[in-house]
This record gives structure tokens, sequence and C-alpha cells, in this order.
């Protein structure tokens, strides 16, 4: 068997090559290179496919937090509630704007934030929740609308790893006053570089976030200090070319995620993350928490088997956060953080490459 690794871009590149060579002559004939006719396009089309009223392309997920915290008016003085199992750009984005990001524990089987953890922490600074769909699971929208309701703050959904995933088939990201996406190439949705995108219900937030993506420019003016965060032409072209497959992608790693599960079942030695039935999953990360996190990696490295780690060291553990918000202690985080491992499950693998990977997960399992 040959090496399997996490990715393989040239695998599908290869494949789909004569239609993004395409795609790309066809913005270089229009000169359409930032924040034009191909961004809007994907702005129409990713509104229809997630069902959200309005869309603003952006130039990555970061940009797409940033752009959502600014837009409700989110600043220094303020604090924003987020899970410390995440990537560093969920409290980065906070810091960015000048808040302070309050760490919240997970659920110990969803992985996800935990709504009653996050309620201990609001006080009156409080002004918003970031929850985030972490792996391509989902955390419980309705206890965070319910929370929420209750104290007048808004949520924002931090997508970057749930494109395409579903709550009693409703898609991530319209839950929230924004859903944040991302689209970087290990994303389900993988643009050729960096591109984002924000949704919502609420039309002039995403007007705002629009100016704000662009120094806030109108007719020469600058009011506010925004950004350069628009989305290229070219990720534009390539993510509407790319959606048409999302949905068949999903399926396919889903039915991977399926065999994987099936493999280690019952094992007291790999813990899968757990979906309620309500939840389809995306699996952006088939994740295990195992017994021993080193030993896991050198068994599967020894057959050729790619493995990740999001992430070594939780957010609330990490320098730059403890320097602007000191210390926390979040038990269910650092246990997951110190077991988590990823497998392959991209939707180009082969059925022999998956049913390879299977069968060392379920030895090793044993
Ligand atoms: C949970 C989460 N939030 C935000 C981001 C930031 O997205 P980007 O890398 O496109 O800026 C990522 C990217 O990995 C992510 O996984």
């Amino acid at each position: 068997m040959n090496p399997v690794p996490m990715y393989d871009f040239p695998r599908e590149y290869a494949i789909n090559r004569e239609s993004y060579l395409a795609l790309f002559d066809t913005v270089c004939r229009t000169g359409q290179f930032s924040d034009g006719q191909f961004s809007h396009a994907f702005e129409r089309d990713f509104a229809a496919y997630t069902g959200a009223p309005f869309a603003a392309s952006v130039s990555n997920g970061t940009g797409a937090l940033v752009l959502s915290l600014r837009a409700l008016g989110i600043g220094p003085g303020d604090e924003v509630i987020v899970p410390s199992a995440t990537f560093t750009a969920t409290p980065g984005a906070v810091l960015m704007c000048g808040a302070k990001p309050v760490f919240a524990d997970i659920e110990p089987d969803t992985w996800q934030i935990s709504v009653a953890d996050a309620e201990k922490r609001i006080n009156k600074k409080t002004k918003a929740v970031i929850g985030v769909h972490l792996y391509g699971g989902m955390f419980d929208v309705e206890a965070m609308r319910r929370l929420c309701d209750a104290h007048g703050l808004p949520f924002i959904e931090d997508t970057a790893q749930a494109v395409g995933s579903e709550w009693k088939g409703r898609k991530a990201g319209t839950f929230g006053k924004t859903g944040c996406f991302s689209f970087y190439p290990t994303k389900n949705l993988g643009a050729f570089g960096e591109a984002g995108c924000v949704i919502s219900g609420d039309e002039s937030l995403i007007a705002r976030i629009n100016a704000l993506k662009a120094h806030d420019s109108r007719d020469g003016s600058f009011r506010e200090l925004g950004y350069n965060m628009r989305m290229d032409g070219l990720q534009g072209a390539v993510l509407s070319f790319k959606l048409k497959q999302l949905d068949a992608f999903t399926e396919r790693k889903n039915a991977i995620a399926s065999l994987y599960r099936e493999s280690v079942k019952g094992s007291g030695r790999l813990v899968c993350q757990y979906a309620p039935p309500h939840v389809r999953h995306s699996y952006h990360l088939f994740v295990l928490k195992t017994d021993d996190r080193e030993r896991f990696i050198a068994a599967m490295t020894e057959k050729g088997i790619g493995t990740g780690v999001q992430y070594r060291t939780p957010c609330h553990r990490q320098k730059v956060f403890t320097d602007a918000v000191g210390e926390t202690s979040l038990p269910v985080t650092e246990e997951l953080m110190e077991n988590c491992v990823s497998v392959p499950t991209y939707p180009y693998l082969t059925d022999e490459e998956v049913a390879f990977v299977a069968e060392q997960l379920k030895r090793y399992a044993r």
C-alpha cells in the first residue's frame, strides 16, 4: 500500500485540471480579480447553498470573524465568550478587535462548547458568544440561542470547520447573528489559497461587513478604520465550481467516517467524537481520542498513514492569550487536547485506501 497522507491536493487537481484551467482563463480574460463578478457570484451561490438570506465574501475565516465582531460594534472593554478547543483565530479575532476573549470549556462527548459553562462566564461586560462547530460536528445551537436570547446577547457561529454540517436539516452558520466560514485549502470547501465568507439574516450587518472589508471606502471618503479583506475573483470562481461537488464529498466523508467508527466500536483505546442523530457531521476532521497519542501516531506512521493533531495546546494555555487574559482551568478541553489525533478522510481516497486505514484502526483498537 502506498502512503495515505492527510491530504493530496495534486490528486484532486489532476482529476479536475481542465475545468480549473478553463476557470482561470475566464477570470483572467475578464480582469475581475478582486471582489468582482466571480466573488459576487459565489456569494449568491453560497447563500443559496446554506439557505442564508445574505452573504459577504471575504479574504479568509479570520477576517470573517474580525469583521463580524467589528460590525456588531465589539471593541475595547468588551468580553466575548469563546471555546478554547479551537484554532487560535477564534479567540485571536476577539483580541484583534481590542476585546477580551473569555474561555469556556467543552462537553465531554461532543467536544463542543458547553453552553452551561459559557453561561457561568456571562457578566456585564459580555457582549457576544462565539460557538465553534469543532471538526465538522455542531455545538448545541438551540441551547445557545436560548442562553443568548435570555441575556440579550448575539452569538456568532465559527463555521470554519463546518461547511455543509446540519442541525435538524438546517445548515450550520444560519443560526447565529453571523456564520463565519474559512475556505483554507484543507477545509471541505477549499480554495486555491485563502478565502472566507460571512452569512447572515441581517442585511445591514452584511452591508457593514462589506464596507469594513474594503477600508470603509465610500466615494473616496474613509470614515472608519477598515481592512483589505476582500475575496480574490479566482477564489470565487474555484469555490463556485467546487460548491457543486460539496454534498457528494460530504456524503463520501460520512461513509468513510462510518467505516472508521465501526472499526473502533467498543474500544477503550480509541474514542470517537459523539454527534447526536439530528446532526449531520461534515467530517472536516475525523478525530479520535487515544489512550496514548504518540504510540498511536507511531503505529500509523509505520503503516504510511498520515495523522494530524488539532490541537496540541489549547488556546487558553497559549502565551498570546495567557499574556492578554491570564490563566484559566478547563479540564475537559485539556484532556481532549492531550489525546486527540486525526486520520485521513479526504474524499478522493480510494476504497482500498479507506479499507486499509480502517483495518489499521481496528488493529490498534484491539
Ligand atoms: C475554527 C476555526 N476558526 C477560524 C479559522 C480561521 O480561518 P482562516 O485560516 O481561513 O483565516 C480556522 C482555520 O483553520 C478554524 O479552524
